[in-house]
């Protein structure tokens, strides 16, 4: 039988399934940025074009994003590894790594990702200890770097195509 679910086991489970890494980024009501490290992302729907991200009750971004009605999902890229640093940390010191120019929203787009997506927040659900928030995308940024991966809780690269034909 497999053993009893925990709560050491099911970090364990999900420190093996590699995943990218997103800085959620958003305006606060007096207009200051905040920033986000969040893995726990995903593509929604199609049509209409949604994402979602989880956000842990306890952090510091928890009620500000329940005021704000937008934010910017930003895929890092390899070398961006002090970014998630930066974003992960509750209290951040010396001078932030990263720059940002402006969505035709005015929302915050961080230089250098992979991909950046401007979205509007259209619901918020509770689940357990996270609220899952669920955005309808109207703008997207691309570039042809390479993504930064995190797995095992280590920053890692992606690994070179596999050829199965
Ligand atoms: C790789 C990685 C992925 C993370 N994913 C999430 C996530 O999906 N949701 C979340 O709420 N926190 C996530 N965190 C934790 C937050 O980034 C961390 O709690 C941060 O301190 C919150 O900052 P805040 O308190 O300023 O909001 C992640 C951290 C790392 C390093």
């Amino acid at each position: 039988m497999s053993p009893q679910a925990t709560k050491d086991l099911f970090r364990q489970a999900w420190a093996r399934f590699p995943t990218g890494i997103a800085v959620i980024t958003f305006r606060q009501a007096d207009g200051a940025i905040h920033g986000l490290t969040a893995n726990a992302v995903c593509s929604v729907s199609l049509n209409p074009l949604l994402v979602l991200v989880c956000v842990d009750h306890n952090s510091r971004s928890y009620p500000m994003l329940m005021a704000a009605s937008r934010f910017v999902m930003n895929f890092l890229a390899q070398g961006q590894e002090d970014i998630s640093r930066f974003f992960a940390s509750r209290d951040a010191k010396g001078h932030p790594p990263f720059r940002f120019r402006r969505t035709l929203h005015g929302d915050p787009i961080l230089e250098g990702s992979v991909a950046s997506l401007d979205a509007a927040i259209t619901e918020r659900n509770i689940a357990g200890d996270h609220t899952i928030f669920i955005a309808r995308v109207e703008e997207i940024d691309l570039t042809d770097v390479p993504p930064l991966v995190f797995h095992t809780g280590k920053y890692s690269a992606v690994a070179p195509p596999i050829h199965t034909d």
